[in-house]
């Protein structure tokens, strides 16, 4: 498996965690527990993609400015989980702001699926691809990895 794939694999499953989110009602246990799973899962991608993914590209002139954009994407996603920590679950704001969330994640995924694996394509060597696989993949099975 390739860092390609791996980080694609963890895309599609917030893409389902965020779709299912949104279809949730009030201040109900489905709103509560996939709201935590949906938080923890993009918490813990977006620290172990900086790590294994990010941190690798700035070292390369051809795609370091794609790696700082896509790092601050990750904050602004930061700001929405904060937002919505802040907010209670049963308003009609709260509902607003997931989907605000949900529209930005899949915007940055989008980006980092078709414009960043691409010229990391060409930057990375392909025994990379694999250990970053194998790293990423290790972090993301830790509990508690942030
Ligand atoms: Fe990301
Ligand atoms: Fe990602």
């Amino acid at each position: 498996m390739t860092i390609f794939e791996a980080l694609r694999e963890d895309h599609e499953k917030q893409r389902s965690l965020l779709t299912m989110l949104c279809e949730t009602e009030g201040e109900s246990k489905n709103r509560r527990d996939l709201y935590r799973e949906a938080r923890d899962e993009l918490q813990r991608h977006a620290a172990a993609e900086e790590r294994y993914f990010y941190v690798p590209l700035m070292q390369h002139e051809l795609t370091q400015e794609k790696s700082r954009h896509s790092v601050a994407e990750h904050h602004e996603i930061d700001e929405f989980i904060e937002a919505l920590d802040e907010t209670d679950m049963s308003s009609p704001a709260w509902l607003m702001t997931a989907k605000k969330l949900k529209d930005r994640v899949f915007h940055h995924l989008e980006e980092e699926e078709h414009e960043v694996f691409q010229q990391a394509g060409k930057v990375l060597q392909d025994k990379d691809k694999i250990g970053l696989a194998a790293d990423y993949r290790k972090m993301m099975a830790s509990p508690g990895s942030n």
